[in-house]
């Protein structure tokens, strides 16, 4: 038997992994697949509902590292995930995305001899400023294999010469989750629980440090939430580093409009059910521009920069410069129905995970 370890630490993580658990159940006479939690992110509704609504199981270990600065996050997860390593001799390690933990495992595994795939592997934003930019050069520079969502990734790997031979374009797991949920959602009563009906609101999610961490920003942000209202409801599960700086900046006036429907974060299958409902999205994540693009929701991106190319050339995403009178201008452009048509990246069918599972079964019985 040959033995696979996956990472996750942070809520974006966890559908990235769930699909990819599931399809190893086709080789489980070869390969065991366990699943190792950082605990990066802790709070239920971070962690724990998405591994109910994604029908995850328990991971096999918690290394509970919490919160803390970067290099404290980071340094953390090397320090337990050396020690599960040791414990549990894996013979590959899955990390995804570009989260802290995906970097810290990286490094930890690739130092102890472990071969190491990197999913989600070559996007870049060309924005160094962006932790998740490191997060995501430095894993790629390490890793040995590198699974591909998208065509920019395989120019990216090239210009910094990944072998191609160990660069699989498959798709997004990420996407897969979403397939796999999207029935769940018939059974979501978060419209009726908020009193919304179908298209009657626009959806909005805030968390990256560029927009959360200044307060002049974060002000501006909220009054453009506040100018929404003005048209249309608006919803807003806030994301924890959000709440916090809302309450540290002293905000909270912004957070009494009775127009803005605040929720706590919510879990996977509420939110899609609220994205997919929505007229449109406003958000400064980078899963979401993919989620609305596999579904075609409009969604507006408060960023400078994407690393997710795809979803502006061909998917239902448009990368607004985070400014008031820029944002005001794209909102009133989706008030006036002014929209696009737009199609579904290649390869986003549902199977990146079968397609994946498939190749490291493969590798490893070379
Ligand atoms: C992290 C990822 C980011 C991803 C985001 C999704 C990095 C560098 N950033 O950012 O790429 O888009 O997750 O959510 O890895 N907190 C809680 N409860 C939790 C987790 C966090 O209250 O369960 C609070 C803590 O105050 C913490 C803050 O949120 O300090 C930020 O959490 P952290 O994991 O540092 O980064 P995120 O902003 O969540």
């Amino acid at each position: 038997m040959k033995k696979v370890i996956s990472v996750v630490g942070a809520r974006p993580n966890f559908m990235k992994v769930a699909p990819i658990h599931r399809a190893f159940a086709d080789y489980s006479n070869t390969i065991i697949h366990k699943l190792v939690h950082t605990g990066q992110h802790y709070d239920a509704k971070m962690s724990d509902a998405f591994f109910n609504d994604l029908d995850m199981p328990h991971p096999a270990h918690f290394l509970n590292v919490g919160s803390g600065t970067h290099s404290e996050q980071t340094g953390t997860v090397m320090i337990e995930f050396e020690k599960i390593c040791m414990l549990e001799k894996p013979d590959f390690v899955i990390v995804v995305g570009d989260v802290n933990s995906t970097l810290a495992a990286s490094i930890t595994a690739v130092k102890l001899g472990i071969p190491v795939a990197h999913v989600e592997g070559g996007l870049r934003s060309g924005d160094r400023s962006m932790p998740e930019e490191i997060n995501r050069l430095a894993t790629d520079a390490i890793s040995n294999y590198c699974f591909l969502t998208e065509k920019s990734a395989i120019e990216n790997l090239t210009k910094e010469n990944f072998p191609k031979e160990n660069m699989f374009f498959v798709g997004n797991t990420m996407i897969d989750s979403q397939f796999y949920a999207l029935p769940k959602c018939d059974f979501s009563k978060v419209l009726e629980k908020n009193n919304l009906s179908p298209k009657d609101f626009v959806l909005i999610t805030t968390h990256r440090p560029s927009n959360v961490d200044d307060p002049v920003q974060l002000e501006m942000l909220l009054k453009v939430f506040d100018y929404i209202s003005q048209y249309r409801k608006v919803v807003f599960p806030i994301h924890p580093r959000t709440l916090k700086n809302i309450e540290k900046f002293n905000l909270q006036k912004y957070i009494k409009n009775n127009n803005i429907i605040f929720l706590e974060p919510q879990g996977y299958i509420d939110f899609l059910q609220l994205m997919r409902n929505s007229d449109f999205v406003l958000t400064d994540s980078g899963g979401i521009q993919e989620e609305t693009t596999a579904i075609k929701i409009p969604c507006l991106t408060l960023r400078t920069t994407t690393e997710r190319p795809i979803t502006i050339e061909i998917g239902s995403n448009k990368l607004i410069f985070p400014e008031y009178n820029n944002i005001i201008k794209a909102i009133d452009d989706m008030l006036n129905n002014n929209r696009r048509e737009s199609q579904i990246p290649e390869l986003w069918d549902g199977r990146a995970a079968e397609r994946i599972t498939s190749i490291i079964n493969k590798i490893l019985n070379k």
